[in-house]
């Protein structure tokens, strides 16, 4: 039970808090898919999504082959280790026209950033819900914010993608409009 508990902390905690950071900065990278997401708030799951795709926290997962299997003309073996490298996936132009381009509006619901299968991510819906709601309230109440370019540092890791810091400015204010 602390063991799973445990694995809950550290999936659910640094995946989703790069999420919220990967989502701000490719919205700030593109403006127009910034424009349409504050004319049509709708579209906040779909950048979620596309976030998800296009730099999800995650890159790789580690499998072990049991038996021998063939995949793509080549034949593993028993006990062979295998990276699953689910960030080139996300990109692969056979599934996503386009790959390369970040667009809030696509259908990207095929991509595996969350895993697939037996391991599928236990945490997804929650993470999906926790940066629907956070996205929103950015959308709401800081709409002009500026990512300070010079102060991003990434996180250095092969796995994990995102930031350690993003300082970004903008104007206080309530709810847009709220009185
Ligand atoms: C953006 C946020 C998240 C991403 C990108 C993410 C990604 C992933 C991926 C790729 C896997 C599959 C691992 C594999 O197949 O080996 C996974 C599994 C898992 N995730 Fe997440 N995750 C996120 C959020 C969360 C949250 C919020 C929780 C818990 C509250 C969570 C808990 C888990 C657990 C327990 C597993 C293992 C499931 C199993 O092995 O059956 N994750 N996650």
């Amino acid at each position: 039970m602390v063991s799973v508990l445990f694995l809950m902390i550290i999936a659910g905690n640094e995946t989703t808090t790069k999420l919220l950071g990967n989502a701000l900065y490719w919205l700030w990278r593109n403006p127009g898919a910034r424009a349409a997401v504050r004319r049509d708030p709708t579209l906040v799951p779909g950048w979620i999504e596309e976030t998800l795709r296009y730099d999800g926290s995650t890159q790789m997962l580690a499998r072990t082959v049991r038996g021998q299997l063939s995949f793509h003309g080549h034949t593993l073996r028993d006990g062979e280790r295998l990276l699953l490298l689910i960030g080139s996936a996300n990109r692969d132009e056979r599934a996503f026209e386009d790959p390369d381009v970040f667009d809030v509006r696509r259908d990207a619901s095929a991509h595996v950033a969350f895993g697939k299968g037996t391991h599928f991510c236990l945490g997804a819906s929650l993470a999906r819900l926790e940066a629907r709601i956070a996205l929103e309230e950015v959308q709401a109440r800081l709409p002009d914010f500026e990512i300070d370019a010079p102060g991003l540092a990434r996180v250095h890791s092969v796995n994990v993608r995102g930031f350690s810091s993003m300082p970004i400015e903008f104007t206080p204010r309530g709810r847009e409009g709220a009185p």
